[in-house]
């Protein structure tokens, strides 16, 4: 892949302004970056989503020493870095914004994509090759494409711009192609390059439980980017005599991430269990089935249960969680607390009430609070 060399950057000795001289803020980057480094100890690209030090600015002085001081980055990944330094802010946000929609997607679930272990991101669940470890690869790969696609198309990258993505073929004559679009094409592939890396580097014997997982993470992988480029469409935008839309311009635009955890998510409930065949390559568990395309998300093992807290498993346990008492659904008591049994609170919401619209216009709400019930598990 040829793309391009990053470029220089304005120094600011980011986070201490301009007080200090070079040699100085190398010396408290340093400083800062090892603090750092107790604070978010992490095993995994994903902890960029929690390093403050991304921050472009961070990255002049002294740049080779603070790729190879990023936590959880790999040989490959440090090497990506330097390369294309403007980029890793951009890893970072994709990998917060595949977080956050997996905690949106998980919040009535016993598992709910919590990162509160600090040994890694998102704990020692993931050494469990389940369908939650698929489906948490797939949602950071994905909302990588996203955040260095649209970060090309802003002109945040100097090895990128606007898409050039062909002109679709039913794009109807008279509208105009080329307003500038999300570059998808750069985006899926420097995530392609960056975010398997990790994978790619290593080497276990075929046949392997390790080997198995490098393969069902790539896959994965490769699955969250796909459905980012299966949701991209083409927008367009009226010009004209006085708003006729007689002319329309149109552009390559990535969905709303949203859309893009929903998708994940359906496949998240029909993930395929795989296994290994004798040749080493990882096959559907059940063949009537069809066989998984690249588009659906595979798992190898069974998840636990997420119901106790576990050290061994990285399980947070769901003692403590709000359940809703009328719901049969995961979000359920019953199922939520795993039969244990729930407390019941009375809490106090304050909420928008006695809503008036006045001429012209705007409304006017009173807050009013409101006791309600509240459950929580054993
Ligand atoms: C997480 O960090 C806190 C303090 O920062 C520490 O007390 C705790 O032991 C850490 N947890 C793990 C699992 O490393
Ligand atoms: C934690 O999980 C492991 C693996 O499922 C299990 O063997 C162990 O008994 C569990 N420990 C506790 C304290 O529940
Ligand atoms: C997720 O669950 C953990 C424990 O099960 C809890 O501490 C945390 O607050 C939950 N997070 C959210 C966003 O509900
Ligand atoms: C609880 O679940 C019921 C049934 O699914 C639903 O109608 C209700 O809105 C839920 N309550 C809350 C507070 O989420």
């Amino acid at each position: 892949m040829n793309l391009g060399l990053g470029c220089v950057r304005r120094p600011i000795c980011w986070p201490f302004g301009s007080v200090l001289d070079s040699r100085h803020c190398v010396f408290a980057l340093t400083l800062l970056t090892l603090l750092m480094q107790v604070v978010v100890e992490a095993n995994s690209w994903w902890s960029l989503a929690m390093n403050p030090l991304l921050i472009p600015e961070a990255y002049i002085i002294g740049a080779q020493p603070l790729c190879s001081q990023l936590v959880g980055l790999s040989q490959g990944q440090k090497k990506l870095c330097q390369l294309y330094q403007d980029h890793m802010q951009y890893i970072g946000e994709g990998a917060k914004t595949g977080i956050r929609e997996c905690q949106y997607q998980f919040r009535h679930r016993r598992w709910n994509c919590s990162t509160v272990d600090n040994s890694s991101v998102f704990g020692r669940v993931m050494q469990i090759g389940s369908r939650e470890t698929a489906f948490t690869y797939a949602i950071s790969a994905a909302g990588v494409v996203n955040a260095v696609s649209r970060a090309c198309r802003e002109g945040e990258l100097s090895s990128c711009g606007c898409s050039r993505a062909a002109r679709p073929k039913d794009l109807p004559r008279d509208w105009l192609w080329g307003g500038c679009g999300d570059n998808l094409n750069y985006g899926y592939r420097f995530s392609r390059e960056f975010v398997d890396a990790r994978e790619r580097e290593k080497s276990f014997p075929k046949g392997s439980h390790e080997n198995a997982r490098l393969l069902m993470n790539l896959h994965n992988n490769e699955a969250g980017r796909r459905i980012v480029s299966d949701l991209a469409h083409v927008s367009c935008k009226c010009h004209g005599v006085s708003g006729s839309c007689s002319l329309k311009t149109c552009w390559l635009q990535l969905a709303d991430f949203r859309k893009v955890g929903d998708a994940l998510k359906e496949k998240y409930d029909s993930a395929v269990a795989m296994k290994l065949n004798s040749r080493g390559k990882l096959v559907q568990m059940h063949s009537r089935f069809n066989p998984p395309t690249n588009h659906d998300l595979v798992y190898i093992e069974q998840s636990p249960d997420y119901c106790l807290k576990n050290q061994s498993t990285g399980s947070l346990g769901t003692v403590g969680r709000l359940c809703n008492k009328t719901s049969e659904g995961m979000d359920g008591c019953e199922l939520m607390c795993c039969g244990r049994g729930y407390d019941q609170y009375k809490a106090q919401i304050v909420e928008r009430c006695h809503c008036k619209f006045h001429w012209c216009c705007y409304v006017k709400c009173k807050r009013c609070t409101k006791i309600v019930d509240q459950f929580v598990c054993k």
